[in-house]
C-alpha cells in the first residue's frame, strides 16, 4: 500500500457553543500525491470546515488525520505550525492580499514565515519562478490594488505555491470571478503547480468540478465520492487496508 499524503480516520469536528454544531460527521478518507480534487455540496454543508482541518487551521474534535506520514494530533502546535508552512499553500475567494504592497511583496510573504529560512536572492528567484508560472512576472511591482479581479487571484495561486508546497487548498477560489476568468484562474491551479503537488478545490460550479478527476459531495456534514477517474482511493471504513 503506498502512503496516502491526507488520511483522514474517522475525522469529525463539532463546533462548540450552547447549540453545539456537528459540522462533520466522522469520515475517513485518503487523498494521495498529485491527485486533484474538487469539493461541492450545498452552503453549509461543511466544505470549509473540511479544508480548514486538511490546512491544519483547526483541530478534529475526533478522530486522527494523519499528513505526509505525521499523526498530526501527536504534534506541538509549533510543529503543526512548521508542517503547515513546508507543505501546505492557501487559495481564497477573497484573495486576502495586502492591497498597499507590491505584487512581488505579497508573494514572498510565506518565505518569510516559512521554517525552511532562504537567502534574500533566492527568496526573489521563487517570487520570479511562481509570477512566471501565472503569466504576471512583468507585474511584480504594481501594487495589487492595482490589478483585476482575476489577476488578484492569480497573485494569490503564485503566493501559495511559491514555498513549493505539496498541497494547494483553496476554498471557492472563484467564487468572486465572471466565467472567463473563473476558467483561467482554474487552468492556473490545474497546470501551474509545483510537480506533483495535490490540489484540492472547494467550488459551488459544477462547471469547474467536471474539470477534477475527482469529486467529493458534502451534505450536512457526510461525505462522499461523487465522482473518481479509476486510478484515485476511494474513501469508506473498508478502504484503510486498501
Ligand atoms: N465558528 C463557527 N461556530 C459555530 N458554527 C459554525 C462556525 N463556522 C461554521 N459553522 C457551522 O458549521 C456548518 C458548516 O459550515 P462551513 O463553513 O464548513 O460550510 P460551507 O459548506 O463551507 O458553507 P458555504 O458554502 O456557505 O461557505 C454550518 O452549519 C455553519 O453554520
Ligand atoms: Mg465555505
Amino acid at each position: 500500500m503506498t502512503l496516502a499524503l491526507i488520511e483522514l480516520k474517522q475525522v469529525g469536528f463539532t463546533y462548540p457553543g450552547v447549540v453545539p454544531v456537528v459540522a462533520l460527521t466522522p469520515t475517513t478518507l485518503r487523498i494521495g500525491r498529485g491527485e486533484r480534487v474538487a469539493i461541492v455540496g450545498p452552503s453549509g454543508s461543511g466544505k470549509s470546515t473540511l479544508l480548514q482541518l486538511l490546512g491544519l487551521l483547526s483541530n478534529p474534535t475526533e478522530g486522527s488525520y494523519w499528513l505526509a506520514g505525521y499523526d498530526t494530533g501527536l504534534l506541538s502546535e509549533a510543529q503543526r505550525c512548521d508542517l503547515r508552512g513546508s507543505q501546505i499553500g492557501f487559495v481564497f475567494q477573497s484573495f486576502h492580499l495586502i492591497d498597499h504592497r507590491d505584487v512581488a511583496a505579497n508573494v514572498e510573504l510565506p518565505l518569510r514565515y516559512s521554517p525552511t529560512s532562504r537567502s534574500g536572492s533566492e527568496r526573489m528567484s521563487l517570487v520570479s519562478d511562481a509570477l512566471e508560472r501565472v503569466g504576471l512576472l512583468h507585474r511584480a511591482n504594481h501594487r495589487c490594488d492595482e490589478l483585476s479581479g482575476g489577476e488578484r487571484q492569480r497573485v494569490a495561486i503564485a503566493r501559495a505555491m511559491v514555498g513549493r508546497p505539496s498541497i494547494i487548498l483553496a476554498d471557492e477560489p472563484t467564487g468572486n470571478l465572471d466565467s472567463t476568468s473563473s476558467s483561467q484562474i482554474i487552468d492556473y491551479l490545474l497546470t501551474s503547480g509545483p510537480d506533483g503537488s495535490t490540489l484540492v478545490v472547494i467550488t459551488h460550479d459544477p462547471e469547474v468540478a467536471s474539470r477534477f478527476p475527482r469529486t467529493l459531495m458534502i451534505r450536512d456534514g457526510h461525505v462522499t465520492d461523487v465522482a473518481s477517474s479509476p486510478t484515485t482511493t476511494r474513501i469508506g471504513p473498508s478502504d484503510d487496508g486498501a
